[in-house]
C-alpha cells in the first residue's frame, strides 16, 4: 500500500513499482482523495480493507515555511497519521517504510550527521517529522525510516523548476550559499528503495535491519552550488535539444548568505548526512548528485 503518489517521492514510487511485474499487479496506491491522513477513521478503515504486507508512506505535510503558522496541520499528517498507519501495521502483521528529513538535526556538526548523532529540529517541520519517526519507533514494528534531504525531480515542485523557471525570466539570481546538503532526486530515492525491497523479498540482509537509514544521492553543495549546476548543465544540453536558452549565467548567480533571505522556518546550516549505514546493511549507494543532475535534467519534458 502505498500513499501520497501525487508527490515527488510517491509517483517516483509508483512508477518504478508498475515496471516490476510482480509489484505491478500487488501495489495499492493512494492519492490525498482516497486517503486523507488527517481522518484518523479513514486510515484505520483503508489499512482493514487493503490489509498490506507493506505500507510505504511518502505522503507528508512538506511547505516548511507555511508549518510555522499551521503546527496542528503539519503535526495531524506529519505525526498522527504515521503513528496510526504504524498501530494498524502492527495490529496486521504488516512493515511501514516511513520517510523523514535532514531538518531533524540542527545543522551545528562540522561534518556528515550519521543515525546516531543527536536529533534537535529548529522548526515545526523538522519536530513534526521528528515526531513520526518516535511514534513509528514506539509502536515497534519492523520499519525503515528514510532521512532525505534537498528532493528534486522532473515530476512536482521543487528547486530545479524553481531555478529553471527563475533563470528564463531574470538577468540575475542571488542564491544561499551557506546552507550545505544533497540534492537528491526523487527516481534515485524510488531506486535505493526498490533495491533495498528486493533485498528483503530475497531474504537478505540476515541480520537486524529496523531503524532509520540516510537516503541522499552521494557528495555535497549549498543551494548556490546546486542553482549553478542546474544553469550550466541545462547549459549545457540546451543546443541539442533545442530547449529555450536561459537568461541567467553561471556568473550571474550570486552567492548570499542565509541572514540576507530570511524564511520564516530556519533550516539547518549543514544538512550533509552521512549513508554509510545504508551501504554496510543494504549495499546500496546512491550516485553522485550532479551526475543524477544531468539525468533528471534530459528526463524534463520538452520545454
Ligand atoms: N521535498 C523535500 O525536499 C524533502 C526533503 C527531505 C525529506 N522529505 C520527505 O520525503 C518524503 C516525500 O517528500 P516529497 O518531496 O515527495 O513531498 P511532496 O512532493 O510534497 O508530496 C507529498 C505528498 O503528500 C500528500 N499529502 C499531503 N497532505 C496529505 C493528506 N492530508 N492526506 C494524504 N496525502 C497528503 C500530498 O498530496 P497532494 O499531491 O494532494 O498535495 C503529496 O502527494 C516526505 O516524508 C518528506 O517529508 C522531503
Amino acid at each position: 500500500m502505498l500513499t501520497g503518489v501525487n508527490g515527488q517521492v510517491g509517483h517516483a514510487l509508483q512508477a518504478l513499482l508498475s515496471k516490476h511485474a510482480w509489484y505491478s499487479n500487488a501495489v495499492i496506491t493512494l492519492d490525498r482523495t482516497q486517503l486523507d491522513l488527517t481522518d484518523a477513521d479513514a486510515i484505520c478503515r483503508v489499512v482493514e480493507t487493503v490489509k498490506p504486507d507493506l505500507i510505504i508512506n511518502p505522503a507528508a505535510y512538506t511547505a516548511v515555511d507555511k508549518a510555522e503558522t499551521e503546527p496542528e496541520l503539519a503535526y495531524a499528517i506529519n505525526a498522527t497519521a504515521p503513528k496510526i498507519l504504524a498501530e494498524e501495521a502492527a495490529k496486521i502483521g504488516a512493515k511501514l517504510i516511513h520517510f523523514s528529513t535532514d531538518y531533524v538535526y540542527s545543522g551545528t556538526k562540522l561534518s556528515a550527521y550519521t543515525e546516531d548523532d543527536a536529533t534537535q529540529p529548529l522548526s515545526v517541520y523538522g519536530k513534526s517529522k521528528l515526531a513520526g519517526e518516535d511514534a513509528i519507533r514506539a509502536v515497534g514494528l519492523p520499519h525503515l525510516i528514510f532521512r532525505t534531504s534537498w528532493v528534486y525531480g522532473a515530476y512536482g515542485n521543487n528547486f530545479l523548476k524553481t531555478i529553471l523557471r527563475l533563470a528564463s525570466e531574470r538577468d540575475a539570481l542571488r542564491i544561499v550559499a551557506d546552507q550545505l546538503g544533497a540534492p537528491t532526486s526523487s527516481h534515485s530515492i524510488a531506486q535505493a528503495v526498490l533495491e533495498v525491497l528486493s533485498q528483503l523479498e530475497n531474504g537478505q540482509p540476515q541480520n537486524e535491519v529496523t531503524g532509520v537509514y540516510h537516503l541522499v544521492n552521494a557528495g555535497q553543495t549549498s543551494w548556490h552550488g546546486f542553482a549553478t549546476a542546474i544553469v550550466e548543465e541545462y547549459t549545457r544540453i540546451q543546443a541539442d535539444r533545442n530547449w529555450p536558452p536561459l537568461k541567467v549565467t553561471p556568473a550571474n548567480i550570486q552567492a548570499i548568505g542565509t541572514h540576507d533571505f530570511p524564511t520564516p522556518a530556519a533550516r539547518p546550516a549543514n544538512s550533509c548526512l552521512d549513508c554509510s549505514k545504508l551501504a554496510r546493511n543494504f549495499l546500496v549507494t546512491l550516485p553522485n548528485w550532479r551526475d543524477t543532475l544531468v539525468v533528471e535534467l534530459k528526463n524534463l519534458p520538452m520545454r
